[in-house]
C-alpha cells in the first residue's frame, strides 16, 4: 500500500493505543451527543480511543464530536463518522429491492448520489452500503436491503451505487461524495433456511459464480470499504475468513480499502466456536485482514496483549492503522474535518428523484381486463388501508436519518390526482372491520387495497418462515371479490410475499414495496396512469414456502419435469412455477418481440431484435438478455441473465434494440475464481422475463475469439 508522508509520519509517532484507538468503531445513540446514553463514548473520543463514529445524526452532534477529537486529544486525528445510508439520508428513496425493480443504472447512480450530497453535507464521511447481498429466499427479512437474486444485476446495481456515492473519479474530497462500503461479503444471502445469522454451506461454485461477483464488481469500481458477514461459510466465520478477505481480495482482486467488521462481529467469533477469548477473537480478525473493530471492543482492549502473546505482528496492526489514515485522507479529513456543507434537505431537487425513483419500483403484477389506469371519471373509489403506520411504514429499514413528517401520503395524492372523483378512505386493520368495509363497499365502485408488511417485519433480524399475507388480508381481499366489485390490491413489502388466494381475488396487484417519501405522489401516477407501469421484478415470488428457494437461473436436471412422468422433477402437491418469474411486470400498453438477429462486429457479438408498442398508447418495455451454455463440461442454468435495456415507444412505433456481446458475457467462475470463457454452442433468448414463453431464442456457435461459426435463428 502506498501512503503519504503524512501517514509515514504519523504511525511513527503514534503510541500503539493510539493506534489502537483509530480501528476501534464506536456507536453513539441520537442526535446529541450531552446525553448520558453518550457520556462512553465521549469518554473513549477525548482519550484517542476511537477512530470512527457510527449512528451520530445531524450536522451539530457531529460537529462537536469532531471539536473534541481535534482539539482534546495528542494528535487530533480526525474522526470519520459512518451511517447506513441504504435508501438514502434524509431523502428517503425506495428500498433497494424495489429500487432494483427499476432496471435503471443512471437512476440507481442518481440516488446515490443525492444520498452522499445530503449525508456528507451534515459531515458523515461513509456509508454502510450498498449492501450487494444476493439473495434467493425471502424468508430472509435482509432481502429488502439488496439487489434482489441475480449476480448480473447486482453486480451492475454494486458499481452504480459505489460510483453514485464516490463519484467516479473517486475524488472522495469533495463535499458530495461518500465513502461507500459493500456489504456483506460472504454469501450472507444464502444463509441457511433464511434464517438471519445462520450458517451458510454452499459450494465453492456458487460462491464464486453467485455470491462474490457483485463484490468484485465494487472492488473493480474503487469501492472505499468491504464489511464481511456475520456468519460462517463452512464453518469458518467470515470475520476470521483470511482466505477470502486477505488471499482472495485484497492479493487477487487487489482491493486496498478498509474492512469493516459488522456490529460485534469479532466478539461473536466466541459464539461461532472458533475463538477462546475476546483477545483470541481479536488477533484472529486482525491476522484475516479486519481493519477496524466495530463495537466488539476486542482490538482497543485485548490487541496489547495478543501482542505480548505474539498472536498477531506490530506490523498487521501498522498496516491496518495506515489503511484507515489512508481512507481518513482520501475523504480529506485532514484538511477539512468537518465536511459540513448546509444543504436544505429534501428539496424539489431530491423530492423529484425520489418520485422518479418510487414511480419507476413499482411493479404491476396483473392487470385483469385492464382494470388499471384508474380512469379520471367514474363512481366512488374506496381505498381501504389494513396498516395503521402506513406513513412511517414508508420509509423501510435503514432510514435512520428519514423523517415520517417528509413523506407525502396516497389518499392525498391520490385525491389531488383525480380530482372529479369521489375518494372515501378508511382504516381497517383487523377483522372487526369486516362490517365497515362492507358497507363501504355498497356504495363503491372500485376498491383499492392496501396489504403486506409493516417496515418492521423485514431487515435484518426479521426472518419470516411464513412470509405471507396475513388471514385477515386475504379473507378481506375475498369479501370484495364476493361484492362483485373491481378490486385493486396494493401490496407493501421488504420481500416478495405469498399471495395465495389473492392471486385470483384480486382483478389488479402491485408490488408497492416501501417506496419512501414521494411513496404516496408515485403510487397515484402509476395507478391513474399519468406515467406507465415500468417496474420489473429482480426476485422471483413464490406461490408456496415450499417452493423456497426459488430463483429463475435453475440448472438442468436429468429428469426434467414433465407433467406425464411421475418421476421427474417437481412437486406432487404444488406447480414448479413462481406466482410471478423474475423479471415480470406489466406496462399499459402490449408490445410484440420479432427478428431476433446475430452478426459478428468488431470482435463482438450484435444482438438485435425488433420491439414495437402495439397498444394503445406509450410505455415502457424492459428487455433481458439471458444466455444458457449448451455445451460445457459443467452443467449451467437454463438461463443466466447478460444484460438488460429499456425501451420507450409512442403507439405504433418500433425500434431495433440492440445489444453487444464480448467475452465478459460469456464469462464464468470456476471454483478458484478464475475466470473462464468457453467456446461452444450457446442459446441467446431476448424477451420480456425468464419464462421461456415470453423469449424468442436463437442458438450460436462461438471460437475463442468470438468468431459466430454457426447460427440458428428461432430455436
Ligand atoms: C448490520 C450492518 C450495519 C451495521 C451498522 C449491523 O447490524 O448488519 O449491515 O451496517 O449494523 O449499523
Amino acid at each position: 500500500m502506498n501512503s503519504s508522508t503524512r501517514i509515514d509520519d504519523l504511525v511513527q509517532c503514534m503510541t500503539l493505543e493510539e493506534k489502537l484507538g483509530q480501528l476501534n468503531m464506536l456507536s453513539a445513540a441520537g442526535d446529541s451527543i450531552r446525553t448520558s446514553e453518550n457520556a462512553a463514548l465521549v469518554d473513549a473520543v477525548r482519550h484517542g480511543q476511537a477512530g470512527s463514529v457510527l449512528n451520530l445524526v445531524g450536522a451539530q452532534a457531529l460537529k462537536d464530536t469532531q471539536d473534541i477529537a481535534l482539539n482534546e486529544t495528542r494528535l487530533g486525528i480526525p474522526l470519520l463518522f459512518c451511517f447506513d445510508v441504504v435508501h438514502g439520508y434524509r431523502t428517503i428513496f425506495p428500498i433497494p429491492l424495489g429500487e432494483a425493480a427499476s432496471f435503471d443504472p443512471d437512476l440507481w447512480k442518481r440516488t446515490a448520489q443525492c444520498a452522499a450530497r445530503e449525508a456528507s453535507a451534515d459531515g458523515i464521511g461513509l456509508t454502510f452500503a450498498p449492501m450487494i447481498d444476493v439473495c434467493r429466499d425471502p424468508r430472509w427479512g435482509r432481502i429488502a436491503e439488496g439487489p434482489g437474486e441475480d449476480q448480473w444485476l447486482a453486480s451492475i446495481f454494486a458499481r452504480a451505487k459505489v460510483e453514485g456515492f464516490q463519484g467516479e473519479d473517486h475524488d472522495l474530497q469533495r463535499a458530495d461524495k461518500l465513502a461507500a462500503t459493500a456489504k456483506h461479503i460472504g454469501a450472507y444471502g444464502a444463509v441457511t433456511a433464511g434464517r438471519d445469522y445462520a450458517s451458510v454451506d454452499i459450494s465453492e461454485h456458487s460462491l464464486h459464480d453467485i455470491y462474490l461477483p457483485p463484490f468484485k464488481a465494487a472492488v473493480e469500481a474503487g469501492v472505499a470499504a468491504i464489511m464481511p458477514a456475520f456468519v460462517d461459510l463452512a464453518g469458518i466465520p467470515i470475520s476470521a475468513h483470511r482466505a477470502l478477505l486477505t488471499a482472495l481480495v485484497r492479493e487477487q482482486w487487489h482491493f486496498d480499502g478498509v474492512y469493516i467488521s459488522d456490529y460485534h462481529a469479532i466478539a461473536e467469533l466466541i459464539n461461532h466456536g472458533i475463538a477462546r477469548d475476546l483477545t483470541h477473537a481479536a488477533a484472529l480478525a486482525l491476522h484475516a485482514g479486519m481493519d477496524i473493530d466495530m463495537m466488539s471492543y476486542a482490538y482497543i482492549n485485548h490487541l496489547p496483549q495478543a501482542l505480548a502473546q505474539g498472536l498477531i505482528s506490530q506490523d498487521e496492526i501498522d498496516q491496518a492503522v495506515r489503511r484507515v489514515l489512508t481512507l481518513k485522507e482520501k475523504l480529506g479529513l485532514f484538511d477539512n474535518p468537518y465536511r459540513l456543507t448546509p444543504h436544505t434537505m429534501p428539496n424539489e431537487e431530491s423530492r423529484a428523484l425520489a418520485r422518479e425513483a418510487a414511480q419507476k419500483s413499482i411493479v404491476l403484477l396483473k392487470n385483469d381486463a385492464n382494470i388499471l389506469p384508474l380512469s379520471p371519471t367514474g363512481g366512488r373509489c374506496l381505498i381501504v388501508n389494513t396498516r395503521e403506520d402506513i406513513t412511517s411504514d414508508a420509509l423501510g429499514s435503514w432510514s435512520g436519518a428519514g423523517e415520517t413528517h417528509d413523506v407525502r401520503d396516497f389518499e392525498t395524492s391520490l385525491r389531488a390526482a383525480l380530482p372529479a372523483r369521489d375518494i372515501r378512505y378508511i382504516t381497517a386493520p383487523d377483522q372487526n372491520h369486516f362490517d365497515a368495509v362492507r358497507k363501504e363497499l355498497n356504495h363503491a365502485a372500485v376498491a383499492l387495497i392496501i396489504v403486506g408488511e409493516k417496515r418492521e417485519q423485514s431487515g435484518e433480524a426479521a426472518s419470516r418462515a411464513h412470509p405471507k399475507l396475513s388471514e385477515y388480508e386475504t379473507a378481506l381481499i375475498k369479501i370484495v371479490r364476493e361484492q362483485n366489485l373491481p378490486c385493486i390490491v396494493m401490496i407493501n413489502s421488504g420481500r416478495p410475499l405469498i399471495i395465495e388466494s389473492a392471486y385470483d381475488d384480486a382483478d389488479a396487484l402491485l408490488a408497492c414495496w416501501f417506496l419512501g417519501i414521494e411513496s404516496g405522489p408515485a403510487l397515484a401516477d402509476v395507478l391513474t396512469g399519468r406515467v406507465d407501469a415500468t417496474g420489473r421484478l429482480p426476485i422471483s415470488w413464490p406461490r408456496a414456502i415450499g417452493q423456497i428457494p426459488i430463483f429463475y437461473g435453475q440448472k438442468p436436471s436429468g429428469r426434467p419435469y414433465n407433467a406425464q412422468d411421475v418421476f421427474t422433477s417437481k412437486y406432487i402437491d404444488e406447480s414448479n412455477q413462481p406466482a410471478f418469474v423474475f423479471g415480470h411486470g406489466l406496462s399499459y400498453t402490449e408490445f410484440s418481440l420479432s427478428d431476433l438477429s446475430c452478426t459478428r462486429h468488431n470482435d463482438r457479438i450484435n444482438v438485435e431484435v425488433r420491439l414495437k408498442n402495439i397498444g394503445a398508447r406509450e410505455g415502457t418495455q424492459t428487455l433481458f438478455l439471458f444466455l444458457h451454455h449448451a455445451s460445457t463440461e459443467r452443467a449451467r442454468p437454463y438461463l443466466q441473465l447478460r444484460d438488460f435495456t429499456k425501451c420507450t415507444l409512442k403507439k405504433d412505433e418500433e425500434q431495433l434494440i440492440s445489444f453487444t456481446l464480448d467475452e465478459h458475457h460469456f464469462a464464468q467462475y470456476d471454483d478458484h475464481d478464475d475466470v473462464i470463457f468457453e467456446s461452444g454452442l450457446y442459446d441467446i433468448y431476448v424477451g420480456t422475463k425468464a419464462d421461456f414463453n415470453h423469449l424468442l431464442s436463437c442458438q450460436i456457435t462461438i471460437d475463442r475469439q468470438l468468431n459466430i461459426l454457426s447460427f440458428t435463428p428461432n430455436t
